[in-house]
């Protein structure tokens, strides 16, 4: 370890370690959330000699990490936290002290898209990672590895380096890494226990490779070695959007297909079946549906969008553009559908809403393409009775009431009831909208559903999940997407084109 004699004010001389601590002995998380809540559990799982301290500004959150109901849902989460948690996982409103006395420092926090000035709607807003990177120069006393885990654009560690160089005290060099998190909500247990690679982008000088290692053996608790890629920061930092950039493009692509499929008889279902198994394709991520929602892919798409404008590559900005359109194109087209088939209006029919969150396994609501399908029906004049197995009531009624989803909230409250139970959804609708994937709903008693239904009661499947043959049997008006259903011609929204 290399030591430099820093004078202090007062002329007291004092040593000074400049380099990092080659062994990570205690972790700071700067934000508990989606991401540093399960990353962290996870670490202090497999590393039980590591001192693992998830902080956050939010009290609210930190008081839900300390308790019996965590502030989100995953899977196996709780065993793990509670497994854990008063052992060496802890979580705490005192970010400063946390830094203080970790050794490696994760920052998790969020990065949404602008709201405001240069970029709004599509760039990224760093002013969270830009406080975090400001809080760790002021309170640090040591030098810290400080590791980027939040999805950042091309060139952000670059910020968080010059803001850090600029703040910190003498004789201390943090060396920042790019650590990009790939987990998948809904299945981040899994992913993070078994991770396809772990990336870890880092300076190419033996101090960044010394970070690099430290970081490296963290994750070797239980991640295999050929798995833990190590390149330069801004191809890791490129990586993470790239890779959200082409799961998004997947989803667009077959949704495009999807309408070709309505138009000409085709079935997506087969299409995707046929274009998944050529290997050179894979089979992952190619099932068409209203859309893809989440924190993510629209925010690190839209971000791709705005750096490749900012390069001055418009080509490209406008080809990542479009797989946003279709994702918009797709969650209108199916309220579309929604509206024609129910005889051109759906104003005061009451239409039941199966799911709310943007996947299933989460309660995350975040971009949620139901979320947009309510908008539409809403401002069709459509009643909703809205039900989701994980997302609490007054989510639902928040993302609702929102400025950019509706003009009168008052209204929304008038035409939305927030159901307990999907019988309860059910009741007296004209129709019903599955909008997220919950397993639950492929196991609903369909008849039962039908006898509470008004006739003719319509199904719009918008993930593809249900029995369609069997709901037409019980005597449903069964829509979906990507493929025409038999039935009596009385609405083919989007079979005029070819017969
Ligand atoms: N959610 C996902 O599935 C996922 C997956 C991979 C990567 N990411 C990326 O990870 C980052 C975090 O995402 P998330 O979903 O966990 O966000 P989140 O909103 O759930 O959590 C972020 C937390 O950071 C806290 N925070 C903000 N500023 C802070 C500060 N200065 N000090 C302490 N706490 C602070 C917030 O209060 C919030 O609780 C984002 O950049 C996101 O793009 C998310």
């Amino acid at each position: 370890m290399k030591v430099v004699l820093v004078f202090q004010p007062k002329n007291t001389l004092h040593l000074e370690t400049m380099s990092i601590e080659k062994k990570v002995r205690k972790i700071c998380c700067i934000g508990a959330g989606y991401v540093g809540g399960p990353t962290c559990s996870i670490i202090a799982y497999k590393c039980p000699e590591i001192q693992v301290m998830v902080t956050d500004v939010s009290q609210e959150r930190i008081n839900q990490w300390n308790s019996d109901k965590l502030p989100i849902y995953e899977p196996d989460l709780d065993d793990i936290v509670k497994e854990c948690r008063g052992r060496n996982l802890f979580f705490s409103i005192d970010v400063e002290q946390a830094i203080k006395e970790a050794n490696l420092i994760l920052i998790s926090v969020n990065t949404p898209t602008k709201t405001y000035g240069m970029g709004k709607g599509r760039a990224a807003d760093l002013k969270y990672i830009e406080l975090a990177a400001r809080t760790i120069a002021r309170v640090s006393d040591q030098s810290k590895i400080v590791v980027e885990k939040s999805t950042v654009p091309v060139k952000a560690a670059e910020s968080i380096i010059n803001i850090l160089k600029a703040n910190v005290k003498p004789g201390i060099r943090h060396q920042v890494l790019s650590n990009p998190e790939f987990l998948s909500e809904g299945t981040a247990i899994r992913d993070l226990l078994n991770p396809d690679r772990v990336l870890i982008g880092g300076e190419q000088s033996p101090d960044g490779q010394e970070a690099i290692a430290a970081l490296s053996d963290v994750y070797g608790h239980w991640v295999k070695k050929e798995k833990i890629i190590t390149m330069n920061t801004w191809s890791s930092e490129l990586s993470k959007l790239s890779a959200n950039a082409f799961l998004a493009q997947r989803i667009s692509s077959i949704n495009a297909i999807s309408a070709i499929c309505e138009a000409t008889g085709a079935d997506v279902t087969e299409v995707a079946h046929a274009v998944g198994t050529d290997t050179r394709i894979g089979s992952k991520f190619l099932q068409a549906g209203i859309g893809f929602g989440g924190s993510c892919f629209v925010k690190d798409v839209l971000n791709l969008t705005y750096l490749c404008e900012s390069l001055n590559l418009p080509e490209v900005a406008a080809y990542w553009q479009q797989i946003i359109d279709m994702n918009e194109y797709q969650k209108r087209r199916f309220a579309d559908q929604i509206v024609k088939c129910m005889f051109n209006t759906v104003s005061n029919k009451k239409i039941a809403i199966l799911g709310f969150s943007f996947k299933k396994n989460t309660g995350d609501t975040r971009e949620s393409p139901a979320i947009y399908v309510c908008k539409y029906l809403l401002e069709e004049g459509a009643k909703l009775q809205i039900y989701d197995p994980k997302v609490n009531h007054d989510q639902i009624m928040w993302e609702l009431m929102k400025p950019e989803i509706s003009e009168n909230p008052e209204r929304v409250k008038e035409l939305v009831e927030i159901c307990d139970s999907p019988y309860h959804a059910i009741e007296g609708t004209h129709a019903l909208a599955v909008c997220t994937e919950w397993d639950e709903f492929k196991e609903l008693d369909y008849k039962t559903i039908y006898n509470k239904m008004l006739k003719p009661p319509f199904i719009f499947d918008g993930r593809l999940i249900l029995d369609h043959k069997m709901l037409q049997e019980i005597g449903f008006h069964v829509e979906t997407i990507g493929k025409r259903l038999s039935r009596p011609p009385v609405c083919r929204p989007y079979a005029n084109s070819v017969q």
